[in-house]
């Protein structure tokens, strides 16, 4: 089944060009946010480890959920939100299939529960016609494009997700390309590949996510036979660093550095005649390591945009003293 929209892969590739690095991170997280989940999980999908040592990164949620018909509406059609690409006070986001699907040729899966019924999707790139699909199953002589999940290629993806979200959620697996399998780390052709730039990118781009409980599964080393090999390692090097992602609200207002840096001083600034309001924070000390790890141009861009998620007419200035060295920390 074509994705519906004509020449779709050439306006999803030119799409693509305008995301910046992490950007389907972005993507997942607010459909995620926007379905009502208050949990989500970058995780790694462990039936690919096992069978084939393949890392496949998976968003999963405790969000509505969607059935299969819901699956095939959202995910076949783009633009299927109805939200305007790009206004200030709308969504800024490009929607999850545009930044994902085109560093996923192999394909992303998506199996979502709803009222404990499970169904699932696998949009690919079709090689030959050049155009996004869904796969077409045959269920007992039956054609569907959303199953009930089961074993597919070796991987039973009725077992794929974890049981929290059985009742209601979904879970989003990167199936990467053939050439670049391991969708863990991102797109390795965007140079997505520093093991702690997920959580960094997630902590910068949204402003307060502290009413959530949102993780990354962050590998330890950048090292392939340095990974864990089962969800439930017991080598403690290997074993994924669960990171909970709170924000950059939280490292600017409540964190303190190794070294005594903290907040020193904030205020709201009215700019163009009340029109904007911008909020500063004058760190004392060290400052927290985020923002040193990237440069300052993509802090303020991505604050702007976390913030527009939330109220758009607020923007944030980040000022401050002290030394730059400590590398992103632990939470
Ligand atoms: N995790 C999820 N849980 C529940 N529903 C979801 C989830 N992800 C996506 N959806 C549904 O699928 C629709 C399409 O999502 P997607 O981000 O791919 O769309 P889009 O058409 O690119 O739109 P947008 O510009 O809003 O991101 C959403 O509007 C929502 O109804
Ligand atoms: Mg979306």
């Amino acid at each position: 089944m074509k994705v519906n929209i004509t020449g779709a892969s050439h306006f999803v590739n030119r799409m693509f060009e305008a995301c910046g690095t992490y950007q389907w991170a972005r993507e997942f997280l607010v459909n995620s946010l926007e379905a009502n989940a208050t949990r989500v999980e970058f995780g790694i999908e462990w039936q690919g480890v096992k069978k084939h040592g393949i890392y496949r990164r998976t968003i999963s949620d405790n969000a509505d959920g969607m059935t299969g018909e819901e699956l095939i509406r959202f995910f076949s059609t783009l633009g299927a939100g109805g939200k305007k690409i790009g206004g200030i006070h709308e969504n800024f986001g490009v929607g999850a299939k545009i930044a994902s699907l085109p560093w996923n040729p192999e394909g992303v899966v998506v199996i979502s529960y709803k009222n404990r019924r499970a169904a699932m999707i696998w949009i690919v790139l079709d090689p030959d016609s050049g155009e996004y699909e869904l796969i077409e199953f045959d269920v007992n002589g039956q054609k569907t494009c959303a199953p009930v999940p089961s074993v597919i290629d070796g991987i039973d993806w009725n077992a794929a997700s974890p049981a929290w979200l059985r009742e209601h959620g979904t879970m989003v697996v990167l199936m990467g390309s053939k050439r670049q399998p391991d969708t863990v780390l991102g797109n390795a052709d965007a140079a997505e590949s520093n093991i702690k730039d997920l959580s960094l990118y997630l902590n910068t781009r949204f402003w307060d996510l502290s009413r959530y409980d949102v993780r990354v599964a962050e590998l330890r080393s950048e090292r392939k036979n340095l990974w864990p090999q089962k969800p439930n390692e017991r080598n403690a090097s290997r074993r994924p660093n669960n990171r909970r992602i709170l924000g950059a609200c939280y490292f600017l207002t409540q964190f303190k550095a190794p070294r005594g840096g903290k907040l020193n001083d904030s205020g709201t600034l009215p700019i163009d005649g009340d029109r904007v309001s911008a909020d500063w924070y004058l760190s004392e000390g060290e400052r927290p390591a985020f923002i040193h790890t990237r440069k300052t141009q993509v802090i303020s861009r991505s604050s702007i945009r976390a913030n527009s998620f939330r109220s758009p007419r607020t923007r944030r200035i980040f000022a401050g003293s002290g030394s730059p060295k400590v590398p992103f920390s632990k939470t």
